[in-house]
Parts: structure tokens; sequence; C-alpha cells
């Protein structure tokens, strides 16, 4: 038999394959609450501007509630018959309420259907980030004030560098997860246009209120262009992208922890709870959330590329292609939701070891640059010679396989005449970071200041 919704030219249903490779309901039923919740607006926009009638309206209202409860408390027998969940809810109704059924459909396609619960998926998603993100962001703030001014050291080629603040450290995870936030926020703000009205893709003769469903909706208005509103999918694409540079820096973050918490650095402990062992090493405590986390970015990446490829050379307008957006977008949302809670966790349970990251920041000569900068500002020498003179220290150091605070001034004076004894106060690491007070510098004041603002940015 051939399919209720559509079946009118057909004389034959279709073979099983083809009901395979087309039905989404394995995965769409997932926008069922976005479906009905757009079925509501559209029928009482239809009744509101006379195209159905108030009885009608109020039979599929009502009937819409009955099969959300359903579907919510897993009573629905979804249909592979019936393809996606827009055919599902409708031939659910259908049964419930009769022939009023039928008339919900009016000046409405599955494309501007589709279209509108998907938007609603992922607005749902963005706001979804952001407060998860959010939740991150106060996790950092909290580490960082707790050690605003712990030393450790700064690396870059993961080589000691420079010392910095603990606070410094983490602010700077807070300033990229904060761009992450706004980068849903701009998402959201782009996307919030309501596709609804716009039918199979030339908008519907019908005297339809496209501002009434879009505000019903929490849209800002419709979509301006009906062929454009069924037939894009870039607010997928932003989210993906958004998702995957979030994604991107919370890989980072966790392969900071995962080196971190290492027997040879020791910088941090992992708490239990985020942690596993090992089934034949008995002393292991594995950063197993870290890793996860930072393996994450691979699915959410590889959606984004995978819904570009699928968009990349559809004509105008609705191509069925489009139907391959939802697993995609779902799975990374998913995994999107699942890392940020898991580092937030992660963030909120570890302890930094204040005197590993004391004793590292000491050692590979981190304060070289400040015996540099001494050399400029107390003999006087151009940047260029002071270089060269610490570098020579540096390696005298290294031959006494000493740091350099512990070399004695005759050592530092054969070296270079114009050194005296006031050179040991810039040698200590804590007097390293407490200069570098330039704006966004790791000096604890600044990194303070830092922690000030978001904590007021935040409310
Ligand atoms: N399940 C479909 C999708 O996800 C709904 C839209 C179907 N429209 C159509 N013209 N066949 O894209």
């Amino acid at each position: 038999t051939s399919n209720q919704m559509w079946g009118g030219r057909f004389a034959a249903g279709p073979d099983a394959i083809m009901e395979k490779i087309n039905a989404s309901i394995d995965y769409d039923q997932r926008m069922a609450a976005q479906d009905i919740a757009g079925s509501k607006a559209h029928a009482a926009m239809l009744a509101a501007t006379g195209i159905i009638s108030d009885s009608d309206a109020d039979a599929i209202r009502e009937g819409l509630v009955t099969v959300l409860s359903e579907i919510e408390a897993g009573r629905f027998a979804f249909s592979a018959a019936l393809e996606d969940i827009h055919m599902n809810v409708e031939a659910r109704l259908r049964e419930l309420i009769g022939e009023p059924a039928g008339r919900l459909h009016t000046a409405r396609s599955r494309n501007d259907q589709v279209a509108t619960d998907f938007r609603l998926w992922v607005r749902d998603q963005l706001d979804a980030a952001d407060a998860g993100l959010v939740a991150l962001i106060r996790a950092l703030l909290t580490q960082a004030e707790a050690g605003a001014d712990w030393v450790m050291p700064g690396f870059t080629h993961l080589q000691v560098a420079q010392p910095v603040t603990w606070g410094h450290h983490m602010m700077a995870y807070v300033e990229m997860f904060g761009r992450d936030l706004s980068r849903m926020r701009d998402a959201r703000a782009r996307m919030n246009e309501s596709p609804l009205g716009a039918a199979a893709l030339a908008g519907t003769s019908f005297p339809i209120d496209r501002d009434m469903t879009a505000r019903a909706l929490g849209f800002v208005r419709p979509a301006a262009n009906s062929l454009d509103a069924v037939s894009d999918r870039d607010f997928a694409l932003e989210f993906l992208s958004a998702a995957s540079i979030c994604a991107m820096h919370l890989s980072r973050l966790s392969e900071e922890l995962v080196i971190w918490s290492s027997a040879q650095f020791r910088f941090v402990a992992l708490s239990d709870r985020f942690s596993t062992g090992s089934s034949i090493m008995p002393q292991k405590k594995n950063p197993d959330a870290a890793e996860l986390i930072r393996a994450k970015i691979g699915r959410i990446f590889g959606a984004n590329t995978a819904l570009m490829m699928v968009m990349k050379g559809l004509p105008l307008a609705y191509s069925k292609d489009m139907q391959e957006d939802k697993e995609q977008v779902f799975d990374a949302a998913d995994s999107l939701m699942l890392a940020l809670a898991a580092m937030d966790g992660m963030v909120r349970d570890m302890s930094a070891n204040r005197e590993s990251l004391a004793t590292a920041a000491g050692a590979g000569f981190s304060t070289a640059t400040d015996l540099a900068d001494w050399l400029v500002r107390v003999p006087g020498l151009p940047f260029r010679e002071a270089h060269h003179v610490t570098g020579a220290l540096v390696a005298l150091a290294e031959k006494r396989g000493c740091d350099l605070p512990d070399l004695s001034l005759a050592d530092m004076r054969a070296v270079h005449g114009g050194i005296d004894d006031t050179v040991f106060e810039v040698l200590g690491v804590e007097n390293s970071v407490n200069s570098r007070l330039s704006y966004g510098g790791t000096a604890p004041v600044r990194v303070r200041e830092q922690i000030a603002r978001w904590r007021e940015r935040l409310g």
C-alpha cells in the first residue's frame, strides 16, 4: 500500500531498502518537542487568520498535547513507514482527532517544518553550550583566584620559557572559553529567524501570518526569503564550527591536564571522581576524562566537515541530502555538552600542587630574560648585548650544574664587569612574575584584575 501522507499518485509501496534509506525516524524523533511546538504555533495562526476554524485548531492543539505526552512517556509507536517525526506525529494526531488533523498541514510543507524544528533544536543546543561554558568559566575563575600568585613555569615549545602564575594560566583559558561563549551567542542571534511559512519553497497563497508564528516560537522575525529559509543549513554549520573551536580549546586544556597530572610534572592532582584505574597496574590513576575530551574534537570537527560536504553542491531549494544534517549535529552536540560537563567537573575538583609548580618555576633558567632586562636597565647594555651576556651566564651555570641565582657574584663579574649584587633581586621567580606588570601580564595584581573583570561580566 502506498504512503498515507503522499501516496496519492503511487500504485505501489516502497521497497524495503527504499524505506530503510529514506526513513529518519530513528534519530529525528529527538525533535518531537520542537515539531509539536511548531505545529501548535502553525495551527493557532491558521485559526487566527481564518484559514481553519477555531474548533479544528482547538482539536489539533489538544491532540498535539496528547501526542507529546505519549512520546515523553515512551508510549509512542514510531513507524519507519511514516519516515520521519513530522509524519509520525501527524499520523498519530489523525488517529486521535480524525479529520481536523488533515487541516494542520495547510499552508505548510515538511520543508519549512523540518527547517523550523531543526532551528529550534539547534537553538536549544546553543543555549546549552552557553550554560556549559559559563559553568566551566566559573570553575576556572575559582582555580585562578586560589592561585593568583602561585608561580609556575610558562612554556614555549614545551620548554621552560619564563615564570608565570597559575592564575594567569587559568585565565588564559577563561579568555578562550569566553570567546567560545560569544561565538555561541553570535550564532544564536544570527540564526533566530523563523522558516515557518516558507512552505515547500515559494511561500503560499494562503493569507498566513508569519510574524505570529515567529513570535510564538521565540524567533525575532520570519526569514526574509522562502527559498533560503528551506534550503540553507548554515545555522547548523555555525553551531558546528563554534563547537569545533570550543572542542579544540577543550582538547588543549585536556592535553595540559594529562601532562600536568603525570609523575614527571605533578602540577595537578585530578580527583578520584574524574580518574580511572588500571586492571593490571595497581598504582595507576589515569586521566581518562581528559583524554576522552581531547578526542571529542574528532567527532565534532568530523561532523562539521561532513555537513559542509553534504551542503556544498546542492542546488536550491530542498534536496533529501539535507536529511543527513541531523545525525551529525546530534552527535556533535551530545559530544560537546558531555565534554563541557566533564571538563567543568575535572577543573572544579582538581588541586594544583603549589610546591611542584614553584619548584618547576625556577628550573630551566626561567629568569634568564629578567637577567637580560636587568643588564639593560642597570649597566645600560643594548638588549642584544645583554642577551649575549646572559647566554654566557646560562652556559656557565649549566657547566657548574646549578641555577642562575646560585652563581657567585665573582663568577658573574668574570663574564661582565658591570654586574653587581643587586642582580640577585631579579633572579628569583617571585620577583620575575611580580615585575610583569604590563597590561595583560602575569603579575598577580594584573591577574586579579582579569578575574574581577570576568566576575563582573558573568554577574
Ligand atoms: N525528514 C526530512 C528531512 O529531514 C523532512 C523533509 C522532507 N521533505 C521532503 N520534501 N521530502 O529533511
